[in-house]
C-alpha cells in the first residue's frame, strides 16, 4: 500500500466564546482519524484556526472595552490550550484574521468577480441610527409579524416557528442600542450562486458528502439556488472587499478559506507542496469535519467558491450531530453546559475521548454523553479490561523473570487472532465508525482475559516445576495488551504512550502487532490509568456552574453599565381593573411534554386545567427538556383565543419571563395549588 496525502480539517471555532464538550466531540472525532491516518504512515496533515471575524466579536470586544485584536489573541490562547489539554494534534492552528487568509479571500473574490459570478444589487437593511451601524438579523428584536409574540429575533419567532424578513418585524429595536432601527438602502455584493448548479449537483452525488446530507442541500436545488449575501456595510470586523466602497466580506466568506491559509503556513514551515493539494486535479485527499448545523456552508457555498477560484473540491465532507448532556440539549440553566477547562481541572481527558469513540459513528445521529454511564464505561472497559490485562501479568515478569519476556509465545493461535483483527479494525477507523471499532477491540480484551483466567499464572507460580510457563503465559498477556494498545492509539494517545515506555521497545505503528515482543526486557509496571469517581464528576460539575454563573453576572453588568444594553424592558402602560379582570389565569398541570420536529424553539404541551385538557406550543425548548416539565405545575392564560401555528393549533399560553433562550422561567404555584384553579 502506498502512503496517501490527507490534508484534515475541522471546524474553525468562533474567537468569541470557550471550547466546550460539545465542540470536543468535533475536535475529538477529527484528531482520532488524523492520528490513525499517521499511524498507518499516510502522509497526513491535521490543520485548524480561530474564525475570529464577525458582528459579534465586534461587540463583545467594545463592550469588554478592548480592541477585537485583543479579544481573538487571547481567545486564540485559551482555545489552543484547552485543544492541547485533550491532546488534539493539530499541526497548525492558525486565524482567520490573517495576512494568507486576507489574501485568500481576495483572490477567490477577484477571479469569481472576473467570470461575472458576482452581482451588485441595492437592498433595504435594517440600520441603528445611533450605533450608525446595519443590523445582522441576530441583533434585532421585535413582535412576530404572523402571530404577534414579543421579544423575537430579527429573522425568525420562538413562540411560533415563523421566519421572516427583519424588515417585517413589528416595534423593532436594536439591541446594540435599544433604539428603533430604521430601513436604509445600501449595495450588496452577491455570489451567483446558482451559476453553480450543476458542479454542485456532481459534488453531491459524488460521495463525497453522507447521504442524509446530500439529500437535505438537494431540495435547495428545486427551488433554484439564491444568490449569496456575501458583503456586509461597515463598521464591520473583517476583510474589505477589493475595489469597493467601505464594503468587507461576510464572515463566512473568509472563515472556510482559513483552512487554506491555516495550510498555507504549514505547507511554508514544513516544505509541503501547497498545489499538490489544492490543485483542480489533485490526487490528494482533503476532508472537512464539520458538525451538521453549519453543512449548508460547506457542501454548496464552499465547493462553489473553490470552483470560482480554481481549486478543487473537498474528497469528503464529514457531517456529525450534536451533544447532548443526560439526555438533552446542553443547558447553561441545567449546568450541562460544560467548559472544556473545567472538565480538564477534574477529568482525565482521555476518558471523554474514549467515551465519544465509543458512541461515535459516520452518521449524523446526535450522540449523549451520560455521566453515570460515562463513569461506568471507563472504568469497565479501558480501567477493568485493557490496562487490567498488563497488571495481572507485568509482576510476574518484572519480580520472577528478571523484567526479560519468554522467547515464545505460549498460545500462538489465539495472538493470531489479535493479527488478523488488523485490517477490519483499520477499516472500521477508516470509515470513522469507531463504536464498532471500540466493540472489536473490547472483544480481543475480553478473550485476553479469559485466557489469563484460565491459564492461572498466579497458582503456577507457586509450583516450581510449571514456573516457566508462567513467563510464557505473561509474555502472551503483555503481547495481547500490546496489540490492544496500537488498536486504541488513535483514541488513547498517552496511555499508549505510558505502554511504550513500559514495553521499553520503541513507538508502536499499526504494524508492530504483526511481530510479538520476545526475549526482551521490559521496564517496571506503574499504574497506568486510575479509575473515574462520580466525585470528580460531581466537582467538574460545581466549578463548571460556577464559572457560568460569573460569566453571566458580568455580562449582566456589562449590559447595564454600558449604553448599548441588550433589551430595555420598561413597565407598559397602565390598564384598568376591567381589562385586567378579562384575563383569565389558571394554574394548569404539564402532564405531556413533547418537543414539535422541526420547530427549532418549541414544546408542544399538555395541560390539565382539572379535567379539561389543552394543546399547547410554548417557545421555551432551549430553556427546558421535555422530561424536565412533565408533571409540574404552572401557570397558563386559560382564554386566549386559539391561534393556527405553523406547527399546530395553541390553545392558551403558559407564562414565562426572561430575556429567552435559555434565560426563561416559566412560573410554578406553591405547592398545595390544584390544577384549574384561578388565579385572583
Ligand atoms: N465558526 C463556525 C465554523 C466555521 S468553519 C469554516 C462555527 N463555529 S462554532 O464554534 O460554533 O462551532 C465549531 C464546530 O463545533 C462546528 O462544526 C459545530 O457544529 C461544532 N459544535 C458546536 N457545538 C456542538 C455541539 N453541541 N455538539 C457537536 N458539535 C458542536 O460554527
Ligand atoms: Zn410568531
Amino acid at each position: 500500500m502506498s502512503a496517501r496525502n490527507i490534508l484534515i480539517t475541522s471546524a474553525l471555532p468562533y474567537a468569541n466564546g470557550h471550547i466546550h464538550l460539545g465542540h470536543l466531540l468535533e475536535y475529538i472525532q477529527t484528531d482520532i482519524w488524523a492520528r490513525f491516518q499517521k499511524l498507518r504512515g499516510h502522509n497526513c496533515h491535521y490543520v485548524c484556526a480561530d474564525d475570529a471575524h464577525g458582528t459579534p466579536i465586534m461587540i463583545r470586544a467594545k463592550q469588554e472595552g478592548i480592541t477585537p485584536e485583543k479579544l481573538i489573541a487571547d481567545m486564540s490562547v485559551a482555545h489552543q490550550a484547552d485543544f492541547a489539554g485533550f491532546h488534539i494534534d493539530f499541526d497548525y492552528f492558525y486565524s482567520t484574521h490573517s495576512p494568507e487568509n486576507e489574501a485568500f479571500a481576495q483572490q477567490i473574490y477577484l477571479a469569481a468577480k472576473a467570470n461575472s459570478h458576482i452581482e451588485e444589487k441595492t437592498i433595504q437593511q435594517a440600520y441603528d441610527p445611533k450605533a450608525k451601524m446595519f443590523l445582522p438579523d441576530r441583533f434585532i428584536k421585535g413582535e412576530c409579524p404572523k402571530c404577534g409574540a414579543d421579544d423575537q429575533y430579527g429573522d425568525n419567532c420562538e413562540a411560533c416557528g415563523a421566519s421572516y424578513d427583519t424588515t417585517d418585524v413589528i416595534n423593532p429595536v436594536s439591541t446594540v442600542t435599544g433604539t428603533k432601527p430604521i430601513n436604509k438602502e445600501t449595495d450588496h455584493y452577491f455570489f451567483k450562486l446558482g451559476d453553480f448548479q450543476d458542479y454542485l449537483e456532481d459534488f453531491l452525488n459524488s460521495g463525497a458528502v453522507q447521504k442524509e446530507i446530500a439529500n437535505k442541500m438537494k431540495e435547495w436545488f428545486a427551488e433554484g439556488l439564491n444568490n449569496w449575501d456575501i458583503s456586509r456595510d461597515a463598521p464591520y470586523w473583517g476583510f474589505k472587499i477589493p475595489d469597493s466602497d467601505n464594503k468587507y466580506f461576510y464572515v463566512w466568506v473568509d472563515a472556510p478559506m482559513g483552512y487554506l491559509a491555516s495550510f498555507q503556513k504549514l505547507c511554508e514551515s514544513k516544505g509541503i507542496d501547497f498545489n499538490e493539494y489544492w490543485k483542480p486535479d489533485s490526487e490528494a485527499e482533503v476532508y472537512h469535519f464539520i458538525g451538521k448545523d453549519i453543512a449548508y456552508f460547506h457542501t454548496l457555498f464552499w465547493p462553489a467558491l473553490l470552483k470560482a477560484g480554481n481549486f478543487r473540491s473537498p474528497t469528503g465532507v464529514f457531517c456529525h450531530g450534536f451533544l447532548q448532556v443526560n439526555g438533552a440539549k446542553m443547558s447553561k440553566s441545567r449546568g450541562t453546559f460544560i467548559q472544556a477547562s473545567s472538565y480538564l481541572k477534574h477529568l482525565n481527558p482521555e476518558w471523554l475521548r474514549y467515551y465519544y469513540a465509543a458512541k461515535l459513528g459516520n452518521t449524523v445521529d446526535d450522540i449523549d454523553l451520560n455521566l453515570e454511564d460515562f463513569i461506568q464505561r471507563v472504568n469497565s472497559d479501558l480501567v477493568g479490561k485493557v490496562v487490567n490485562i498488563a497488571s495481572r501479568c507485568a509482576g510476574f515478569i518484572n519480580k520472577k523473570f528478571s523484567q526479560t519476556l519468554s522467547t515464545e509465545l505460549a498460545n500462538t493461535s489465539l495472538y493470531q487472532e489479535f493479527i488478523d483483527a488488523s485490517e477490519s479494525i483499520a477499516e472500521l477507523y477508516e470509515q470513522r465508525r469507531y463504536s464498532k471499532a471500540v466493540r472489536e477491540i473490547m472483544t480481543l480484551a475480553d478473550h485476553a482475559n479469559q485466557y489469563i483466567d484460565e491459564a492461572k499464572p498466579w497458582v503456577l507460580v507457586k509450583d516450581a516445576e510449571r514456573i516457566n510457563e508462567v513467563q510464557a503465559i505473561c509474555t502472551q498477556g503483555l503481547n495481547m495488551f500490546r496489540a490492544i494498545m496500537v488498536y486504541l492509539k488513535p483514541i488513547v494517545p498517552e496511555l499508549a504512550k505510558a505502554s511504550e515506555d513500559f514495553l521499553n521497545a520503541g513507538e508502536l505503528s499499526w504494524d508492530s502487532v504483526q511481530k510479538p515482543l520476545l526475549g526482551r526486557e521490559i521496564n517496571q509496571f506503574k499504574a497506568l490509568m486510575t479509575r473515574a469517581d462520580k466525585k470528580q464528576v460531581d466537582a467538574m460539575l460545581t466549578e463548571n456552574q460556577q464559572h457560568l454563573e460569573a460569566a453571566q453576572a458580568a455580562s449582566q453588568t456589562e449590559s447595564k453599565q454600558s449604553e448599548s444594553q441588550l433589551s430595555k424592558d420598561p413597565i407598559s402602560e397602565t390598564i384598568s381593573f376591567e381589562e385586567f379582570s378579562k384575563v383569565d389565569l389558571r394554574i394548569a398541570k404539564i402532564v405531556k411534554a413533547e418537543s414539535v420536529k422541526k420547530a427549532n424553539k418549541l414544546l408542544q404541551l399538555t395541560l390539565d386545567l382539572g379535567g379539561e385538557q389543552r394543546n399547547v406550543l410554548a417557545g421555551i425548548k432551549s430553556a427546558y427538556a421535555p422530561e424536565d416539565l412533565e408533571g409540574r405545575y404552572t401557570v397558563m392564560v386559560a382564554n386566549l383565543a386559539s391561534r393556527k401555528m405553523k406547527f399546530g393549533t395553541s390553545e392558551g399560553m403558559v407564562l414565562a419571563a426572561g430575556p429567552g433562550g435559555e434565560d426563561l422561567f416559566i412560573l410554578s404555584p406553591d405547592s398545595g395549588a390544584k390544577a384549574g384553579m384561578r388565579i385572583k
